[in-house]
């Protein structure tokens, strides 16, 4: 499987059978490498109502007529009007996909829409657990990530709107994945950071690999 990193906190996890885009925040993202206009997905996951998160998604999915999961509450009150198919879930909920499964875990952060709560992701994709962390602080709740076994967790370094890079240390240690990919960082100047120290800091404290992607680099796993 592909793990394509488009900057800020978007991913395109793609294997023969899927693509799956998350966050899809081109549009205004200078550091976005791609476009809204020419990316693909077959299924679009949105952590949260915010524009950095929510970002292309109409737009996008009018385009590939791709299915986007959200919770309940941005499903229905700003996708379903939009004429867009869409899944639709709440925290601590799984459901079987066509791909595999998503459960909607817990994430402490606004969701930008009344009634709606932000939300993290743990996909089974091609064989593999992903956890997108979406914008969060540091919760007791990534403790029980462990039993997941989770082989990529993408978490917010940022620091002033989610974890910075201490707490998201704290976070790679509760959760225990194969690896870690950093996101949500030196977008804008409030959330600059050094992602080398971040990657420093988790693997000399012995808790896993991390791996720093550029936007628009890929990992394969
Ligand atoms: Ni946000
Ligand atoms: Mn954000």
């Amino acid at each position: 499987m592909k793990i394509q990193f488009l900057g800020h906190s978007c991913f395109l996890l793609e294997d023969s059978n899927v693509k799956i885009l998350i966050d899809p925040f081109l549009t205004g993202n200078s550091l976005a490498t791609t476009t809204a206009d020419n990316v693909v997905a077959d299924y679009i996951f949105v952590t949260h109502g915010h524009g950095d998160h929510i970002g292309d998604t109409i737009s996008i999915a009018k385009r590939t007529d791709a299915t986007v999961y959200a919770v309940v509450e941005i499903a229905d009150e700003i996708l379903a009007p939009e004429d867009i198919k869409t899944g639709r879930g709440n925290i601590g909920g799984k459901q079987k996909t066509d791909f595999g499964s998503v459960k909607y875990f817990p994430a402490s952060h606004g969701s930008g829409v009344n009634g709606a709560l932000a939300c993290g992701y743990v996909l089974e994709v091609g064989g593999k657990k992903i956890y997108h962390a979406g914008d969060t602080g540091l919760i007791a709740e990534m403790q029980f990530l462990k039993d997941e076994k989770i082989d990529i967790a993408m978490l917010p370094i940022g620091d002033f709107y989610t974890m910075g890079p201490e707490d998201a240390v704290k976070a790679a240690g509760l959760i225990s994945p194969k690896c870690v990919i950093p996101m949500h960082y030196n977008t804008f100047p409030v959330i600059k950071q050094n992602p080398e120290d971040f990657k420093n800091a988790v693997e000399d404290a012995g808790i896993c690999d991390v791996r720093i992607l550029s936007p628009g680099e890929s990992l394969i796993i």
